[in-house]
């Protein structure tokens, strides 16, 4: 790969048209730095996941535009520079494990840069990685959803890209298994990916992940806040737990007062 990874947002907007057309994003200016990992917080509707797709290609903004180390997304998507993870981890139930983890390959063949003989031991690595070794020959539906989603992880990651795309990854999990997911996902990204853009409706998750952290407002989708988060890597679990996290994350909710969403209600003490 190219070493490449940083992410260049230039005033962008979205309109979704229609008879009722709706504003989703306005004006959104972001750098991000390769190796950086950033979450974007904000109430449901403020065109997190919007964003999300304009960076990763699939979708067109209505202004602005995204530059990614000199391509558009759309030749970034083509060379298969993103990693997707999604709410839902949408495997193939038919295909084993590994088998899904494996599907980039067969799909991308050359490329795929991590294609080849050797694409069987990256993927069982990859597995090991997420703490998966042992179920490579189970299907989809034998296994829980936080297993699903880490197969997933696993499998977004098996073609080696610079920029892992990742949209409420964990929001379906349990708190214990989220947890668990966020260390494995700090580890592994620490070793395989360079850059992180992270949707997350948790400001504990987005703060206990993230290098910095992007706060939007309400719709139209508009920065409020980027807030550099201060603790070195890698971070255990009860860094949570000391009064600088709590400073921050009180501080980004604060942001959020007034705003109807009872999705970010629930992330309150
Ligand atoms: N394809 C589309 N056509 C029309 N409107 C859309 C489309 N996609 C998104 N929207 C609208 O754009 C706004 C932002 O949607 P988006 O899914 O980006 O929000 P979000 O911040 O990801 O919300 P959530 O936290 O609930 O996932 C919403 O009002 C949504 O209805
Ligand atoms: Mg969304």
């Amino acid at each position: 790969m190219t070493g490449g990874g940083g992410i260049a947002i230039h005033g962008v907007g979205m309109t979704f048209g229609g008879s009722r057309s709706v504003t989703a994003l306005d004006g959104i200016d972001l750098h991000i730095t390769s190796g950086e990992f950033v979450a974007i917080v904000g109430p449901s509707g403020c065109g997190k996941s919007t964003l999300l797709r304009i960076v990763g290609g699939l979708l067109d903004p209505t202004s602005g535009h995204v530059d990614i180390d000199g391509k558009t997304p759309n030749q970034a998507r083509r060379d298969v520079e993103f990693g997707f993870v999604f709410q839902q981890p949408t495997l193939f139930p038919w295909l084993r494990v590994l088998g899904n983890v494996l599907l980039p390959d067969r799909v991308l063949g050359r490329r795929n840069p991590n294609s080849g003989p050797g694409s069987k031991d990256i993927a069982r690595e990859l597995l090991r990685d997420v703490g998966l070794e042992g179920f490579e020959n189970h299907y989809p539906g034998q296994i829980s959803g936080g297993m699903q989603q880490r197969v997933a992880l696993a499998r977004a990651l098996s073609y080696g890209p610079n920029t892992l795309l990742m949209d409420e990854p964990f929001g379906a999990l349990d708190e214990f298994t989220r947890d668990r997911l966020n260390l494995q996902l700090l580890e592994v990204c620490n070793k395989t990916v360079s850059t992180v853009l992270f949707v997350t409706h948790s400001i504990q998750e987005a703060i206990f992940l993230a290098d910095r952290v992007v706060m939007l407002s309400p719709r139209p989708g508009r920065i409020t806040r980027i807030a550099e988060v201060p603790f070195r890597k890698p971070r255990p679990l009860e860094i949570r737990y000391e009064p600088e996290f709590a400073a921050l994350a009180g501080e980004l909710r604060g942001l959020l007062e007034g705003v109807d969403d009872d999705e970010m209600a629930l992330d309150r003490p």
